[in-house]
């Protein structure tokens, strides 16, 4: 199936950091990547990232889960999302998981990243993931998001070494550098209708 995304705009979905939303943002203000964020949305007052967003002039949105069920709390992100017609969801450390019904609000139209190359390691700590379980080579992962925990077909990855005297910390900064380029350019690469799904490949004409 080939994926079309019917305008540039793209939301995004935080709940902490940022960094991922910052080179996302650096790449659009740059030129290098051809979107518009129309909208940051974070689950968490006091994300960093929040904050970015509205240092930048970006539209913002805050939505507290305080005391609703996942499916009425996803209902309000959608409802904010399609309100401002976006056409690709960015997911940029948004600590939750979507339920199966904002899924299928948004087919083929959420992306996600996630430190390790999947399908190692998903979930939590993935990073600590990977050198409890001795691997010499880790990286990250941007996906399209399905029902499964990071399961959905993979768009681009990129691989860092994992080195003797690595912690969580070490390893995480590591492919952070990674993550940082490899997520705009993927929004870039599904943004450009360039991506074609084939059961769990994503195949991508230059
Ligand atoms: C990143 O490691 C990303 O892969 C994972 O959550 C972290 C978010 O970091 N999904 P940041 O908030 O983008 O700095």
């Amino acid at each position: 199936m080939r994926i079309r995304p019917p305008s540039r705009r793209i939301g995004i979905l935080l709940s902490g950091r940022g960094s991922n939303f910052d080179a996302i943002a650096e790449g659009v203000a740059s030129g290098a990547l051809d979107a518009e964020i129309a909208l940051v949305v974070s689950d968490r007052i006091d994300a960093p990232g929040l904050e970015s967003a509205r240092t930048r002039g970006l539209e913002v949105v805050h939505l507290s889960s305080a005391g609703l069920d996942r499916a009425t709390f996803d209902q309000a992100v959608a409802d904010e999302l399609v309100r401002r017609q976006i056409a690709l969801i960015c997911l940029a450390g948004f600590m939750r998981i979507l339920s199966p019904g904002f899924i299928r609000r948004f087919p083929n139209a959420v992306l996600n990243i996630h430190p390790s190359l999947l399908p190692a390691f998903p979930g939590l700590d993935a990073q600590q993931q990977a050198l409890d379980h001795g691997v010499r080579f880790s990286g990250c992962t941007v996906h399209f998001v399905d029902e499964s925990l990071d399961g959905g077909p993979i768009v681009r990855q990129a691989v860092v070494p994992v080195l003797p005297d690595d912690d969580a910390e070490s390893l995480s900064a590591r492919i952070l550098v990674e993550e940082h380029g490899l997520y705009p350019d993927a929004i870039d690469v599904v943004l450009s209708g360039r991506c074609e799904i084939r059961g769990r490949r994503v195949v991508i004409r230059d």
